[in-house]
Protein backbone atom coordinates (compact mmCIF):
# COMPACT_ATOMS: atom_id res chain seq x y z
CA UNK A 1 0.00 0.00 0.00
CA UNK A 2 1.11 3.73 -0.81
CA UNK A 3 0.64 6.48 0.45
CA UNK A 4 1.06 9.05 -2.78
CA UNK A 5 -1.08 12.29 -2.46
CA UNK A 6 -4.50 11.75 -3.02
CA UNK A 7 -6.12 13.34 -6.53
CA UNK A 8 -9.40 14.44 -7.20
CA UNK A 9 -10.20 11.25 -8.61
CA UNK A 10 -9.96 9.86 -4.93
CA UNK A 11 -10.56 12.05 -2.30
CA UNK A 12 -14.37 12.85 -3.73
CA UNK A 13 -14.84 9.54 -4.34
CA UNK A 14 -18.35 8.78 -2.82
CA UNK A 15 -18.31 12.53 -1.18
CA UNK A 16 -22.21 14.00 -1.56
CA UNK A 17 -21.59 17.66 -3.12
CA UNK A 18 -24.76 19.60 -3.28
CA UNK A 19 -24.06 22.25 -6.28
CA UNK A 20 -25.64 24.89 -5.97
CA UNK A 21 -26.02 27.91 -9.25
CA UNK A 22 -27.25 31.19 -8.58
CA UNK A 23 -28.34 33.87 -11.27
CA UNK A 24 -25.63 34.49 -13.47
CA UNK A 25 -23.83 34.41 -17.36
CA UNK A 26 -20.98 31.87 -15.78
CA UNK A 27 -24.22 29.60 -14.85
CA UNK A 28 -23.06 27.82 -17.63
CA UNK A 29 -19.30 26.50 -16.52
CA UNK A 30 -21.53 25.10 -13.24
CA UNK A 31 -22.58 22.45 -16.40
CA UNK A 32 -18.79 21.39 -16.40
CA UNK A 33 -18.62 21.57 -12.91
CA UNK A 34 -20.99 18.98 -12.61
CA UNK A 35 -19.54 16.42 -14.77
CA UNK A 36 -16.46 17.20 -13.52
CA UNK A 37 -17.48 16.27 -9.94
CA UNK A 38 -19.46 12.95 -11.05
CA UNK A 39 -16.82 11.91 -13.03
CA UNK A 40 -14.44 12.12 -9.79
CA UNK A 41 -16.77 9.64 -8.26
CA UNK A 42 -18.76 12.06 -5.85
CA UNK A 43 -22.24 12.10 -5.57
CA UNK A 44 -24.21 15.75 -6.63
CA UNK A 45 -27.21 17.00 -5.91
CA UNK A 46 -27.98 20.60 -7.69
CA UNK A 47 -30.07 23.29 -6.44
CA UNK A 48 -31.16 25.93 -8.79
CA UNK A 49 -32.57 29.41 -7.87
CA UNK A 50 -35.10 30.74 -10.09
CA UNK A 51 -32.16 33.55 -11.52
CA UNK A 52 -30.23 30.53 -12.93
CA UNK A 53 -32.78 29.04 -14.35
CA UNK A 54 -32.58 31.72 -16.47
CA UNK A 55 -29.24 31.13 -17.87
CA UNK A 56 -29.35 27.23 -17.63
CA UNK A 57 -31.63 24.93 -17.37
CA UNK A 58 -32.64 22.16 -14.94
CA UNK A 59 -32.70 19.72 -17.51
CA UNK A 60 -29.13 20.00 -18.19
CA UNK A 61 -28.02 19.98 -14.09
CA UNK A 62 -30.12 16.99 -14.23
CA UNK A 63 -28.62 15.31 -17.10
CA UNK A 64 -25.08 15.85 -15.94
CA UNK A 65 -25.97 15.33 -12.19
CA UNK A 66 -27.57 12.05 -12.81
CA UNK A 67 -30.61 13.21 -10.03
CA UNK A 68 -33.33 15.54 -10.12
CA UNK A 69 -32.87 19.22 -9.95
CA UNK A 70 -34.06 20.77 -6.87
CA UNK A 71 -35.50 24.27 -7.47
CA UNK A 72 -38.51 24.73 -4.79
CA UNK A 73 -38.52 25.54 -1.17
CA UNK A 74 -42.41 24.78 -0.81
CA UNK A 75 -42.87 21.66 -3.51
CA UNK A 76 -44.91 18.75 -1.42
CA UNK A 77 -43.33 15.99 -3.70
CA UNK A 78 -39.83 17.65 -2.87
CA UNK A 79 -40.33 17.53 0.79
CA UNK A 80 -41.70 13.79 0.58
CA UNK A 81 -38.31 12.99 -1.14
CA UNK A 82 -35.73 15.41 -0.08
CA UNK A 83 -36.93 18.40 1.56
CA UNK A 84 -34.40 21.19 2.67
CA UNK A 85 -33.69 20.36 5.75
CA UNK A 86 -32.87 16.61 4.48
CA UNK A 87 -30.60 17.88 1.68
CA UNK A 88 -28.83 20.01 3.78
CA UNK A 89 -28.21 17.06 6.26
CA UNK A 90 -26.84 15.10 2.65
CA UNK A 91 -23.99 17.08 1.86
CA UNK A 92 -20.60 16.69 2.73
CA UNK A 93 -19.97 19.66 1.57
CA UNK A 94 -22.08 22.53 -0.46
CA UNK A 95 -20.20 25.10 -3.16
CA UNK A 96 -22.84 27.47 -4.71
CA UNK A 97 -21.14 28.37 -8.26
CA UNK A 98 -21.78 30.73 -9.67
CA UNK A 99 -22.54 32.79 -6.57
CA UNK A 100 -24.45 36.25 -7.72
CA UNK A 101 -23.86 39.63 -5.72
CA UNK A 102 -27.57 38.97 -5.05
CA UNK A 103 -27.09 35.55 -3.85
CA UNK A 104 -24.43 36.72 -1.16
CA UNK A 105 -26.27 39.64 0.03
CA UNK A 106 -28.98 37.52 1.19
CA UNK A 107 -26.88 34.96 2.45
CA UNK A 108 -24.69 37.75 4.87
CA UNK A 109 -28.44 38.47 6.05
CA UNK A 110 -29.51 35.63 6.66
CA UNK A 111 -32.20 34.87 4.47
CA UNK A 112 -33.96 31.54 4.02
CA UNK A 113 -36.21 33.16 1.04
CA UNK A 114 -35.59 30.81 -1.40
CA UNK A 115 -34.37 26.93 -1.03
CA UNK A 116 -30.98 27.38 -1.92
CA UNK A 117 -30.75 30.61 0.79
CA UNK A 118 -32.55 27.50 3.12
CA UNK A 119 -30.50 24.58 2.68
CA UNK A 120 -27.34 26.65 3.10
CA UNK A 121 -28.50 28.05 6.56
CA UNK A 122 -29.36 24.99 7.42
CA UNK A 123 -26.50 22.92 7.04
CA UNK A 124 -23.96 20.73 8.93
CA UNK A 125 -21.18 20.47 6.55
CA UNK A 126 -18.71 23.38 5.09
CA UNK A 127 -19.73 25.95 2.89
CA UNK A 128 -18.02 27.47 -0.14
CA UNK A 129 -19.10 29.97 -2.83
CA UNK A 130 -17.75 30.66 -5.91
CA UNK A 131 -18.67 34.72 -6.82
CA UNK A 132 -19.22 35.57 -10.08
CA UNK A 133 -20.49 39.33 -11.26
CA UNK A 134 -19.18 42.26 -12.75
CA UNK A 135 -15.92 43.54 -11.19
CA UNK A 136 -17.59 47.16 -9.93
CA UNK A 137 -20.61 45.29 -8.44
CA UNK A 138 -17.36 42.99 -6.37
CA UNK A 139 -15.63 46.29 -5.50
CA UNK A 140 -18.84 47.93 -4.31
CA UNK A 141 -18.81 48.26 -0.57
CA UNK A 142 -22.18 46.45 0.03
CA UNK A 143 -20.71 43.60 -1.53
CA UNK A 144 -17.22 43.95 0.09
CA UNK A 145 -18.68 44.56 3.45
CA UNK A 146 -21.13 41.42 2.65
CA UNK A 147 -18.18 39.31 2.20
CA UNK A 148 -16.44 40.24 5.10
CA UNK A 149 -19.59 38.89 7.08
CA UNK A 150 -19.75 35.73 5.02
CA UNK A 151 -16.18 34.65 5.03
CA UNK A 152 -16.67 35.90 9.44
CA UNK A 153 -18.81 33.04 9.53
CA UNK A 154 -16.37 30.47 8.10
CA UNK A 155 -17.52 30.18 4.81
CA UNK A 156 -15.28 29.80 2.05
CA UNK A 157 -14.44 32.08 -0.91
CA UNK A 158 -13.44 29.76 -3.96
CA UNK A 159 -11.97 32.77 -5.84
CA UNK A 160 -13.17 35.21 -8.04
CA UNK A 161 -10.60 35.03 -11.03
CA UNK A 162 -9.85 38.66 -12.37
CA UNK A 163 -9.84 38.83 -16.36
CA UNK A 164 -12.11 39.97 -19.14
CA UNK A 165 -15.78 39.95 -18.14
CA UNK A 166 -18.93 38.92 -20.29
CA UNK A 167 -19.92 42.30 -20.42
CA UNK A 168 -16.75 43.77 -21.53
CA UNK A 169 -15.26 44.95 -18.44
CA UNK A 170 -11.50 43.81 -17.32
CA UNK A 171 -11.49 43.33 -13.58
CA UNK A 172 -11.97 40.89 -10.54
CA UNK A 173 -15.29 38.88 -10.61
CA UNK A 174 -14.98 35.63 -12.80
CA UNK A 175 -15.69 32.84 -12.14
CA UNK A 176 -12.90 30.53 -11.65
CA UNK A 177 -13.02 27.51 -14.33
CA UNK A 178 -14.60 24.25 -13.37
CA UNK A 179 -11.42 22.18 -12.84
CA UNK A 180 -9.78 25.11 -10.80
CA UNK A 181 -13.16 24.45 -8.41
CA UNK A 182 -12.99 20.41 -8.76
CA UNK A 183 -9.34 21.06 -7.32
CA UNK A 184 -10.77 23.30 -4.42
CA UNK A 185 -13.24 20.87 -3.56
CA UNK A 186 -11.22 17.72 -3.29
CA UNK A 187 -8.85 19.92 -1.38
CA UNK A 188 -11.71 19.78 1.31
CA UNK A 189 -11.51 16.77 2.22
CA UNK A 190 -7.56 16.14 2.42
CA UNK A 191 -5.81 17.83 5.54
CA UNK A 192 -2.70 16.26 5.59
CA UNK A 193 -2.63 16.06 9.72
CA UNK A 194 -2.41 12.44 10.13
CA UNK A 195 0.68 12.00 7.09
CA UNK A 196 2.78 9.40 7.55
CA UNK A 197 0.98 8.04 10.79
CA UNK A 198 -0.03 4.19 10.72
CA UNK A 199 -3.67 3.90 11.46
CA UNK A 200 -5.47 0.81 12.56
CA UNK A 201 -9.03 1.12 13.11
CA UNK A 202 -11.51 -1.89 14.33
CA UNK A 203 -15.44 -1.75 13.05
CA UNK A 204 -17.97 -3.32 12.85
CA UNK A 205 -19.43 -6.28 14.99
CA UNK A 206 -17.75 -9.97 15.83
CA UNK A 207 -19.49 -12.93 15.25
CA UNK A 208 -19.18 -15.64 18.23
CA UNK A 209 -19.92 -19.04 16.62
CA UNK A 210 -22.58 -21.29 18.43
CA UNK A 211 -22.05 -24.30 16.11
CA UNK A 212 -21.14 -24.14 12.39
CA UNK A 213 -24.67 -22.43 11.11
CA UNK A 214 -24.96 -20.18 14.35
CA UNK A 215 -23.30 -17.10 16.06
CA UNK A 216 -24.16 -14.56 18.48
CA UNK A 217 -23.71 -10.77 17.13
CA UNK A 218 -24.87 -7.56 17.42
CA UNK A 219 -26.54 -4.55 15.27
CA UNK A 220 -22.98 -3.08 14.41
CA UNK A 221 -22.98 -2.10 10.60
CA UNK A 222 -19.56 -0.84 10.41
CA UNK A 223 -20.50 2.96 9.39
CA UNK A 224 -19.18 4.86 11.69
CA UNK A 225 -15.63 2.60 11.74
CA UNK A 226 -15.57 2.88 7.92
CA UNK A 227 -16.19 6.82 8.08
CA UNK A 228 -13.21 7.43 10.17
CA UNK A 229 -11.10 4.81 7.89
CA UNK A 230 -12.22 7.40 4.91
CA UNK A 231 -11.51 10.26 7.25
CA UNK A 232 -8.47 8.99 8.53
CA UNK A 233 -7.00 8.04 4.43
CA UNK A 234 -8.02 12.05 3.54
CA UNK A 235 -6.40 13.06 6.45
CA UNK A 236 -3.24 11.12 4.69
CA UNK A 237 -2.60 8.33 6.94
CA UNK A 238 -1.53 4.78 6.03
CA UNK A 239 -4.99 3.07 7.31
CA UNK A 240 -5.34 -0.45 8.05
CA UNK A 241 -9.25 -1.52 8.93
CA UNK A 242 -9.44 -5.01 11.20
CA UNK A 243 -13.52 -5.06 10.32
CA UNK A 244 -16.15 -7.40 11.46
CA UNK A 245 -18.87 -8.63 8.86
CA UNK A 246 -20.50 -5.92 7.23
CA UNK A 247 -22.16 -5.03 3.88
CA UNK A 248 -19.89 -2.45 3.32
CA UNK A 249 -17.73 -1.66 0.42
CA UNK A 250 -13.62 -1.16 2.00
CA UNK A 251 -13.10 2.61 1.65
CA UNK A 252 -10.13 3.18 -1.39
CA UNK A 253 -6.60 3.18 -0.51
CA UNK A 254 -6.76 1.30 2.63
CA UNK A 255 -5.79 -2.09 3.87
CA UNK A 256 -8.98 -4.18 4.95
CA UNK A 257 -8.12 -7.13 6.83
CA UNK A 258 -11.45 -9.19 7.53
CA UNK A 259 -12.03 -10.90 10.38
CA UNK A 260 -15.15 -12.72 11.94
CA UNK A 261 -14.53 -13.42 15.50
CA UNK A 262 -13.13 -11.03 18.83
CA UNK A 263 -10.10 -13.55 18.95
CA UNK A 264 -9.44 -13.00 15.14
CA UNK A 265 -10.14 -9.57 15.86
CA UNK A 266 -7.45 -9.41 18.59
CA UNK A 267 -4.79 -11.28 16.55
CA UNK A 268 -4.93 -9.21 13.58
CA UNK A 269 -4.82 -6.15 15.98
CA UNK A 270 -1.66 -7.24 17.48
CA UNK A 271 -0.21 -8.60 13.49
CA UNK A 272 -0.42 -4.52 12.67
CA UNK A 273 1.53 -2.34 14.70
CA UNK A 274 0.23 1.15 14.31
CA UNK A 275 1.01 5.11 15.85
CA UNK A 276 -2.71 5.50 16.49
CA UNK A 277 -5.05 2.40 17.02
CA UNK A 278 -9.06 3.66 17.27
CA UNK A 279 -11.47 1.03 18.79
CA UNK A 280 -14.70 0.85 16.89
CA UNK A 281 -15.67 -2.52 16.41
CA UNK A 282 -18.72 -3.80 18.83
CA UNK A 283 -16.84 -6.35 20.05
CA UNK A 284 -18.59 -9.08 21.93
CA UNK A 285 -17.67 -9.26 25.15
CA UNK A 286 -18.60 -13.21 25.54
CA UNK A 287 -17.99 -16.13 23.66
CA UNK A 288 -19.28 -19.55 23.25
CA UNK A 289 -17.03 -22.18 26.15
CA UNK A 290 -17.02 -24.61 23.30
CA UNK A 291 -19.00 -24.24 20.31
CA UNK A 292 -20.63 -27.52 19.16
CA UNK A 293 -18.99 -29.38 15.76
CA UNK A 294 -22.04 -29.96 14.56
CA UNK A 295 -25.45 -28.62 14.06
CA UNK A 296 -26.93 -28.11 17.26
CA UNK A 297 -30.64 -30.05 16.61
CA UNK A 298 -33.66 -28.81 18.24
CA UNK A 299 -34.74 -31.69 20.67
CA UNK A 300 -34.68 -30.38 24.35
CA UNK A 301 -37.22 -27.63 25.77
CA UNK A 302 -34.58 -25.59 27.29
CA UNK A 303 -30.79 -25.06 25.99
CA UNK A 304 -27.97 -23.08 28.09
CA UNK A 305 -24.70 -21.86 26.42
CA UNK A 306 -21.88 -21.71 28.60
CA UNK A 307 -19.91 -18.45 27.88
CA UNK A 308 -16.72 -17.20 28.21
CA UNK A 309 -14.99 -13.57 28.64
CA UNK A 310 -13.49 -12.62 25.55
CA UNK A 311 -9.95 -10.90 25.48
CA UNK A 312 -10.84 -6.74 25.77
CA UNK A 313 -8.57 -5.98 22.44
CA UNK A 314 -8.36 -2.28 23.29
CA UNK A 315 -7.32 -2.93 26.67
CA UNK A 316 -4.19 -5.17 25.31
CA UNK A 317 -3.25 -3.36 22.89
CA UNK A 318 -3.46 0.12 25.42
CA UNK A 319 -0.80 -2.30 27.82
CA UNK A 320 1.52 -3.34 25.17
CA UNK A 321 4.93 -1.76 24.81
CA UNK A 322 5.73 0.39 22.52
CA UNK A 323 2.20 1.39 23.04
CA UNK A 324 0.24 3.30 20.30
CA UNK A 325 -2.04 6.72 21.05
CA UNK A 326 -5.40 4.56 21.96
CA UNK A 327 -9.20 5.82 21.15
CA UNK A 328 -11.72 3.74 22.29
CA UNK A 329 -15.91 4.36 21.74
CA UNK A 330 -18.26 4.07 24.12
CA UNK A 331 -21.61 2.94 23.35
CA UNK A 332 -24.18 3.40 26.01
CA UNK A 333 -27.64 3.32 27.02
CA UNK A 334 -27.43 5.34 30.47
CA UNK A 335 -25.20 7.12 32.54
CA UNK A 336 -23.20 8.10 29.18
CA UNK A 337 -20.60 10.21 31.09
CA UNK A 338 -20.20 8.62 33.99
CA UNK A 339 -19.52 4.24 31.96
CA UNK A 340 -17.30 6.15 29.25
CA UNK A 341 -14.84 8.07 31.95
CA UNK A 342 -14.87 5.14 33.74
CA UNK A 343 -13.63 3.24 30.29
CA UNK A 344 -11.09 5.72 29.78
CA UNK A 345 -9.52 5.06 33.07
CA UNK A 346 -9.99 1.72 33.36
CA UNK A 347 -8.48 0.54 29.72
CA UNK A 348 -5.50 2.99 29.97
CA UNK A 349 -7.13 4.85 26.73
CA UNK A 350 -6.15 8.30 25.57
CA UNK A 351 -9.32 9.24 24.30
CA UNK A 352 -13.03 7.99 24.38
CA UNK A 353 -15.53 8.89 22.49
CA UNK A 354 -18.99 7.90 24.82
CA UNK A 355 -22.38 7.39 22.19
CA UNK A 356 -25.99 6.63 23.07
CA UNK A 357 -26.62 2.86 21.80
CA UNK A 358 -29.91 3.47 21.23
CA UNK A 359 -29.64 5.50 18.41
CA UNK A 360 -25.95 5.12 17.00
CA UNK A 361 -26.35 1.50 15.62
CA UNK A 362 -27.00 1.21 12.20
CA UNK A 363 -27.55 4.89 11.74
CA UNK A 364 -25.93 6.86 9.07
CA UNK A 365 -25.74 9.82 11.66
CA UNK A 366 -24.66 10.27 15.20
CA UNK A 367 -23.64 12.61 18.16
CA UNK A 368 -21.09 11.88 20.21
CA UNK A 369 -19.10 13.49 23.44
CA UNK A 370 -14.95 13.23 23.45
CA UNK A 371 -13.42 12.85 26.72
CA UNK A 372 -9.93 13.04 27.35
CA UNK A 373 -8.00 13.34 30.79
CA UNK A 374 -9.07 16.77 31.36
CA UNK A 375 -10.97 17.71 28.64
CA UNK A 376 -14.17 16.91 26.96
CA UNK A 377 -15.75 17.83 23.95
CA UNK A 378 -19.32 17.40 22.32
CA UNK A 379 -20.26 17.03 18.39
CA UNK A 380 -23.70 17.20 18.31
CA UNK A 381 -25.81 14.92 15.54
CA UNK A 382 -24.63 14.92 11.80
CA UNK A 383 -23.51 12.71 9.42
CA UNK A 384 -20.98 9.49 10.04
CA UNK A 385 -19.02 10.77 7.27
CA UNK A 386 -19.02 14.42 8.47
CA UNK A 387 -18.57 13.85 12.00
CA UNK A 388 -15.74 11.51 11.11
CA UNK A 389 -13.65 13.96 9.84
CA UNK A 390 -13.94 16.31 13.49
CA UNK A 391 -13.19 13.02 15.06
CA UNK A 392 -10.07 12.49 13.20
CA UNK A 393 -9.04 16.41 13.92
CA UNK A 394 -9.52 15.85 17.12
CA UNK A 395 -7.82 12.58 17.46
CA UNK A 396 -4.71 14.46 15.10
CA UNK A 397 -4.74 17.39 17.69
CA UNK A 398 -5.05 15.09 20.62
CA UNK A 399 -1.86 12.87 19.61
CA UNK A 400 0.11 15.41 18.54
CA UNK A 401 -0.49 16.93 22.45
CA UNK A 402 0.25 13.78 24.44
CA UNK A 403 3.43 13.06 22.32
CA UNK A 404 4.69 16.97 22.24
O1 LIG B 1 -21.08 0.34 13.38
P1 LIG B 1 -22.17 1.38 13.51
O2 LIG B 1 -23.53 0.83 13.19
O3 LIG B 1 -21.84 2.64 12.75
O4 LIG B 1 -22.26 1.81 15.05
C1 LIG B 1 -21.19 2.44 15.65
C2 LIG B 1 -20.93 1.92 17.08
C3 LIG B 1 -22.16 2.18 17.95
C4 LIG B 1 -20.63 0.42 17.06
C5 LIG B 1 -19.69 2.71 17.61
O5 LIG B 1 -19.96 4.09 17.57
C6 LIG B 1 -19.33 2.32 19.02
O6 LIG B 1 -19.81 2.87 20.00
N1 LIG B 1 -18.42 1.30 19.15
C7 LIG B 1 -18.05 0.69 20.43
C8 LIG B 1 -19.14 -0.21 20.88
C9 LIG B 1 -18.82 -0.98 22.12
O7 LIG B 1 -18.77 -2.15 22.07
O8 LIG B 1 -18.51 -0.25 23.14
P2 LIG B 1 -18.08 -0.90 24.56
O9 LIG B 1 -18.44 0.16 25.51
O10 LIG B 1 -18.62 -2.24 24.78
O11 LIG B 1 -16.51 -1.05 24.44
C10 LIG B 1 -15.62 0.02 24.77
C11 LIG B 1 -14.42 -0.01 23.85
O12 LIG B 1 -13.66 -1.20 24.04
C12 LIG B 1 -14.76 0.06 22.38
O13 LIG B 1 -13.79 0.89 21.80
C13 LIG B 1 -14.61 -1.39 21.91
O14 LIG B 1 -14.19 -1.46 20.56
C14 LIG B 1 -13.51 -1.89 22.82
N2 LIG B 1 -13.61 -3.33 23.14
C15 LIG B 1 -14.68 -3.83 23.82
C16 LIG B 1 -14.72 -5.16 24.15
C17 LIG B 1 -13.65 -5.99 23.78
N3 LIG B 1 -13.66 -7.28 24.07
N4 LIG B 1 -12.62 -5.50 23.09
C18 LIG B 1 -12.57 -4.18 22.76
O15 LIG B 1 -11.62 -3.72 22.13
Amino acid sequence: MTTSPPSPLTTLQNKRVLLGLSGGIAAYKAAELCRLLVGAGAQVQVVMTKGAQEFITPLTMQALSGQPVHTELLDPTAEAAMGHIQLARWADLILVAPASANFMARLAHGEASDLLTTVCLARRCPLALAPAMNQAMWSNATTVSNLGVLEAAGILMFGPAAGAQACGDVGPGRLLEAAELLQLCAAQFTTGSLAGKRVVITAGPTREAIDPVRYLSNHSSGKMGYALAEAAIEAGAEVTLISGPTDLPAPDRCKLVPVISALDMLAACQAHPSDIFVAVAAVADYRIAQPALGKIKKTAEELSLSLVRNPDILATIAASKPRPFCVGFAAETDQLAEYAKAKLRSKGLDLIFANDATSTFGNDAASVTAYWPGGEKVFESQSKAQLARRLIALISQRSTATHA
